[in-house]
């Protein structure tokens, strides 16, 4: 199992093992390993020679300070999760200095609007965090595939809208969403959860069920009226927001079009754990 700490070394061995019939698959990450990440992984070794994972919690999308603090760091668990998937897989573990070089900045990043929506809205900066980040990791790594999650909808949408507006020569992978049993999207922020609070929170998808069954027959303004009465099931959970909104654009829908594919997003808080989920409408 290869780890490398420095962009430097991992740069030279990739150029020692690349040849002419190659191909790299990228899974960008922030650690706290869980299943949804090891199917990105599982879907890259199907894909590619060359599989590189990349742990870093990075400082730079985080809006809030305590999120960042209390972000799950397992390196040693996350190697062994890795290793379950392949020994083959070449870990990119960085410090804050070797990503940044001295300056932890964002670069500002025009997405088309995708960023002035939903996460963007609530979380200010996010996705010029995750835009740089990810643009230094695939200078870094210059992978042929990248994987990355329906989960994070709105990143997957903005990542593919970098590589095209920055023609960056890659290819992006949208991979679906994994799920706990009880049907809680899985998340490395789960662990924050107590065992009762991760019971409760399967009403999100529950809720993001009906609002699809709903929809069919109900305008956007009305299911969202119906999801803002039933998912504050206790006290613990707050909405921050649920939007339906056209898939490609983002934009919020407000008068149905049968040309176009709608989906359900929200953000729930649950204490101070901000969970997020996604359901295709149609
Ligand atoms: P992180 O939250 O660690 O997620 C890494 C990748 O795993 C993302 O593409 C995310 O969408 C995917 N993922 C998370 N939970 C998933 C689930 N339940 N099912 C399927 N895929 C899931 O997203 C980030 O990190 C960061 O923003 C990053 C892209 C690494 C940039 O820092």
């Amino acid at each position: 199992m290869l780890i490398f700490n420095t962009n430097n070394n991992l740069i030279s061995h990739l150029n020692s093992i690349k040849t002419a019939g190659s191909s790299i698959g990228f899974v960008p990450t922030m650690g706290a390993l869980h299943e949804g990440h090891l199917s990105l992984l599982k879907a890259a070794m199907s894909q590619n020679s060359i599989v590189v994972i990349s742990i870093f919690v990075n400082p730079t999308q985080f809006n809030n300070p305590e999120d960042l603090a209390k972000y799950p760091r397992t390196l040693e668990r996350d190697i062994e999760k890795i290793q379950s998937v392949s020994e083959k897989i070449i870990i990119y573990a960085p410090t804050v200095a070797d990503i940044y070089d001295g300056k932890t900045v964002s670069k500002h990043f025009d997405f088309d609007g995708l960023e002035n929506q939903m996460e963007g809205k609530f979380r200010p900066g996010h996705f010029d965090g995750v835009g740089t980040i990810v643009k230094r990791l695939f200078e870094i790594v210059k992978p042929n595939y990248a994987y990355f999650g329906e989960k994070d909808y709105q990143q997957l949408q903005i990542i593919k809208k970098m590589v095209t507006k920055l023609k960056i020569p890659v290819q992006i992978v949208g991979c679906p969403i994994h799920r706990e049993p009880n049907g809680l999207a899985m998340s490395s922020r789960n662990e924050r959860l107590s065992a009762n609070e991760r019971k409760e929170a399967a009403i999100i998808f529950k809720i993001l069920k009906q609002s699809q069954q709903l929809f069919k027959t109900k305008s956007a303004t009305a299911v969202t009226a119906w999801v803002k009465k039933n998912i504050e099931v206790s006290q613990t959970f707050k909405l921050e927001y649920f939007q339906i909104a056209d898939e490609a654009t983002l934009l919020p829908c407000i008068r149905k079009n049968k040309s176009k594919k709608y989906r359900a997003f929200i953000a729930v808080f649950v204490n101070k754990i901000r969970l997020i989920d996604t359901i295709s409408l149609n």
